[in-house]
């Protein structure tokens, strides 16, 4: 055994978290956050791109009109790592999440592994959303006759994801892009209160879409819409063609693509220190969140199956095509205007998210101290804020969108099989520990969660699987060249 198994005690990281004073560079963060909060943070945090963009896309390829059973498997699959979450967030609320869990658990070595991979979810994860999110508002201005210079919104090169080529765009960069993530690390620094209030009302704005778009489209769904090509006799799973393309291969393949449109429900784990009252409300925010946003998917993918034939729905904005086909065209800016709204509150929360684990792992020694500073009078961790936005607005200004998208699936499906591995090892390790909220059927439910996200990783492209072994490899490098040797295991073997 080596110091890089070295594990926190759960005493010491709720000491830490309750005890850190006024002036020492690890100040407390201000616990403001209720129940509701939190629910809505969470919300704000999943529904995006995933729901408005890629239903087409999952229809259109995997699943068909089944890809409301694609939504049913991806919750099963959160559901499973979603209660290890609770478990965790009540048993050791402390910001930074999934690393610190794994700290807890498994050790510095695995916990690195994580806080790296966390980076493809959460810095990753705004870059990619902040990419959509600049389409949108191109398209959106396009609808009130304004047209944005070319050059300026979009990456200089492309990516296409299915048959691995660049080309160039002939733009220069795409600015949307930087400006939301600018201003977003902006309202992150000056308080989590007013972004989590922020975050309210644009989730308002996207549940109310929502709901428009399934109340007015309803009445227009059919099942003569499931008849296509592929689908002759017009079966909710259509006749498999192939791996992955329609059959239950299909589904289960739609639900790897899906997956993408629930990441977020673990991002509220990394507030557990400004929850108010977080033995309690962190179970509730992160199942309650993951709950309304599986019932509204998978309503959305049925409104939008049985309103257009699924062969038509591979394209950017299928919402758009499905409120077209349902004749309530005029519904269309109002949607797009909800969706970008949407995206600032996906973006909103992974920009909250990181900064906290950078700080988390700070705090342990394993990144730079300044990471760990908390603001005077703002009391949220402004230089981990501002630097972890400045690089994700350059980066969300130069990357295609192609290239990260998938990158953020893996990642996150990496850290949800952590930390239900480690939920179940805390069992094991620390049978008496205090667990406000306790995660049913552990034995089952631990492992239905580190293998549902197995299982989803197995469906991504080999090239996706390349990239995240690449951002590993370096996250080790940076580890045995810095944290190794100022983490909390040398201490512990030099104490
Ligand atoms: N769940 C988030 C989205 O769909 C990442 O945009």
């Amino acid at each position: 055994m080596t110091d890089v198994w070295a594990r926190k005690s759960i005493v010491e990281l709720l000491a830490e978290a309750s005890h850190a004073g006024a002036g020492d560079e690890v100040q407390p963060l201000k616990r403001t956050l209720s129940a509701l909060n939190l629910v809505v943070l969470g919300v704000g945090g999943i529904i995006g791109a995933g729901i408005f963009v890629l239903t087409g896309h999952a229809a259109a390829a995997n699943a068909g009109p089944a890809v409301t059973l694609s939504y049913v498997l991806g919750a099963v699959a959160c559901a499973f790592a979603g209660l290890c979450y609770a478990e965790m967030s009540s048993t050791v609320p402390i910001s930074g999440s999934a690393y610190t869990y794994a700290y807890a658990t498994l050790g510095e070595l695995i916990a690195w592994i994580i806080g790296w991979d966390l980076i493809l979810e959460y810095a990753v994860g705004a870059i990619a959303v902040a990419i959509g999110w600049s389409g949108y508002v191109v398209s959106f201005a396009r609808d009130f006759g304004i047209t944005l210079p070319a050059q300026f919104v979009s990456a200089p090169l492309s990516f296409d994801s299915q048959t691995h080529t660049w080309a160039a765009t002939g733009a220069i960069l795409n600015v949307p892009a930087i400006i939301v993530v600018v201003l977003i690390s902006a309202l992150l620094v000056i308080g989590i209160r007013e972004s989590a209030r922020f975050s309210s009302f644009v989730v308002a704005v996207k549940l109310i879409v929502i709901f428009l778009f399934i109340a007015l489209a309803a009445h227009a769904v059919t099942t003569a819409n499931w008849v296509t090509a592929a689908n002759p006799e017009g079966r909710f799973i259509p006749p498999n063609a192939g791996e992955g393309v329609f059959g239950w291969s299909g589904v289960i393949r739609g639900a790897a693509v899906v997956f993408f449109a629930y990441i977020g429900f673990d991002a509220i784990s990394t507030a557990a220190q400004e929850a108010r009252e977080p033995n309690r409300d962190m179970p509730i925010g992160i199942l309650g969140s993951l709950a309304i946003c599986a019932v509204l998917y998978v309503a959305v993918g049925f409104v939008l199956t049985g309103i257009v034939p699924f062969d038509r729905l591979n394209v950017p904005d299928p919402i758009a095509v499905g409120i077209d086909a349902a004749g309530i065209g005029w519904l269309s800016p109002l949607i797009k205007l909800g969706i970008v709204l949407g995206l600032t509150s996906v973006i909103l929360v992974m920009l909250m998210a990181q900064p906290r684990i950078f700080r988390a792992m700070a705090h342990d020694g394993l990144l730079p101290q300044v990471l760990a500073k908390i603001h005077p009078r703002f009391q949220t961790p402004h230089v981990a804020t501002i630097g972890c936005g400045a690089a994700a607005a350059l980066l969300a200004g130069l990357l295609p969108i192609g290239l990260v998208g998938e990158l953020v699936s893996i990642g996150t499906l990496f850290a949800f099989a952590v930390v239900s591995a480690g939920t179940l090892a805390l069992r094991i390790i620390d049978p008496a520990l205090k667990r406000p909220f306790r995660a049913p059927l552990i034995w089952v439910v631990a492992p239905a969660g580190a293998l549902t996200s197995i299982a989803l990783m197995l469906g991504l492209p080999e090239d996706t699987w390349l990239r995240f072994a690449i951002w590993l490899v370096i996250g080790l490098v940076v580890y045995f060249t810095y944290g190794r040797s100022r983490g909390r295991g040398r201490r512990a073997r030099t104490n």
